[in-house]
């Protein structure tokens, strides 16, 4: 396993391309099950969510051929099988997209209860609520999510949580079902609604994606067609902070501004100086960070994967802070971390409280998830001294070429071998 080490203190400058969005990838690969014909899936993100999904399509048959390093021709009219197997489904949270997209094309779908990130219980009722009103019956057996209907038929569903995962199966599961489907209180982050366009690009008639209520004409066959993906909302967040953080200057390219509105917002009001142009922002600061009060929630509301990253910073602002965590149960693990690193926050169940210190001191520590681990690299980017960051497979999850990147940006981060340690040298 190897290990980021990062000497910190040094201000961020230049310019760094954000990739395609993973939270739109994880899921648009699955739908290119609905597909009758090959399509070309552009602006992948290189990174080991994406890897995984492309690595279960293979498996059931499909013919994935590479175009270019972001660029994947993905042809699943030969499907040879409708089950996503354990050892494949625990790599990644998102396995659970295959339960939609393989029920709307072939009527049935078994999917081993997905991994991820540990951030809590994190149910599937409302998929399966939407599964079962479109016609299916759903059992789970031997860790398996079995999911079956003779024929699926659209119906009214809404939505007793606002669940992003759940508003994209229920698209991918209605969108070849017989008749009308509406879907209320749904999710509508910027990957909603760019699964309903590719959806749409495919043939389907999906309307409403960005709003609460999302109606889905069935059609009777969709076809192959060139997609292009969005860039990442989160990883573009994440060098923003970075660079107000350390004080840099950065322009922050392939972004959809729009799409960052609740992170500008906020971060202006932590002292950053953000101007928007019409595929970029550039972030810089001089003064002080200003302390802030933050409640995640889902779009357009602050973004609960931004949280860790967003708490970072506040940890140097001059003043309190209080975050709380309105999505999901347990995300603040990474805190005892950070308190490792000099930072004074008191965790209180869904609430963070953070008292600013003048500067992190750079420690050993250890990634607990995805967004965790990116907010240790930020946290070891300002600190004094060179930290080393451990468990990094979880930030490359999510993350593509995050050394290069930030590197091109002049930081002081190389990537580490750990050699294993054999009982003989433990003795
Ligand atoms: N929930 C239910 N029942 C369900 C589904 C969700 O109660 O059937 C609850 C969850 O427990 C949670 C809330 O609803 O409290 C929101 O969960 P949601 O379904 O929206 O989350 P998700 O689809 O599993 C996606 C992202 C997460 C991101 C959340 C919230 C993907 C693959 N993952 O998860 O991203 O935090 O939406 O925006 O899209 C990440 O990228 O680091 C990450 C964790």
């Amino acid at each position: 396993m190897d290990k980021f080490v990062i000497t910190g203190g040094k201000p961020l400058m230049g310019e760094v391309s954000i990739s395609g969005a993973k939270n739109a990838a994880v899921a648009i690969l699955p739908a290119t099950l609905l597909a009758g014909g090959p399509c070309v899936i552009e602006n992948l993100p290189n990174i080991s969510d994406v890897a995984a999904s492309v690595h279960i399509l293979h498996e059931m048959g499909a013919q994935v051929k590479m175009l270019d390093a972001h660029t994947l021709q993905i042809d699943t009219t030969r499907i040879t099988s409708t089950e996503v197997p354990n050892e494949l489904s625990r790599q990644m949270r998102a396995s659970y997209y295959f339960l939609g997209a393989l029920l709307g094309r072939f009527g049935t779908a078994s999917v081993a209860m997905p991994g991820g990130c540990n951030l809590g219980p994190r149910p599937i009722d409302q998929h399966l609520k939407a599964f079962t009103a479109l016609g299916a019956e759903d059992a789970v057996r031997g860790g398996m999510i079995n999911v079956e209907a003779e024929r699926l038929e659209g119906n009214h569903v809404f939505f007793d949580t606002v669940s992003v995962g759940a508003t994209i199966n229920a698209m991918l599961a209605a969108v070849m079902a017989e008749g009308m489907t509406v879907l209320e209180n749904v999710a509508k982050e910027p990957h909603i609604v760019d699964v309903a366009n590719f959806l749409n690009t495919m043939g389907a008639d999906v309307r409403g994606a960005g709003t609460d209520v999302i109606k889905i004409r069935g059609v009777k066959k969709m076809h192959g067609c060139t997609y292009s993906i969005i860039p990442d909302q989160i990883e573009a967040g994440s060098y923003m902070v970075a660079a107000t953080i350390t004080g840099g200057n950065v322009l922050v390219k392939n972004v959809i501004p729009k799409h960052l509105e609740p992170i500008t917002a906020k971060l202006e009001r932590a002292g950053a100086l953000i101007e928007e142009y019409d595929d970029a922002v550039r972030v810089c600061r001089t003064g002080k960070i200003e302390p802030l009060n933050i409640k995640t929630m889902p779009h357009p509301g602050f973004p609960t994967d931004m949280q860790p990253l967003m708490s970072v910073l506040l940890t140097v602002a001059r003043g309190t802070s209080i975050v709380t965590e309105g999505i999901w149960e347990n995300r603040f693990r990474y805190v005892d971390e950070l308190i490792r690193m000099g930072a004074n926050i008191q965790v209180d169940g869904r609430v963070a409280v953070i008292e600013g210190v003048p500067e992190l001191s750079a420690a050993p520590v250890r990634a607990t998830d995805l967004r965790a681990g990116a907010a240790l690299v930020v946290a070891a980017l300002a600190a004094r001294g060179t930290s080393e960051i451990e468990e990094i497979g979880h930030i490359e999850r999510g993350y593509e070429d995050l050394v290069q990147k930030l590197q091109g940006l002049g930081a002081d981060i190389r990537r580490v071998s750990i050699p294993e340690q054999t009982l003989a040298q433990a003795l």
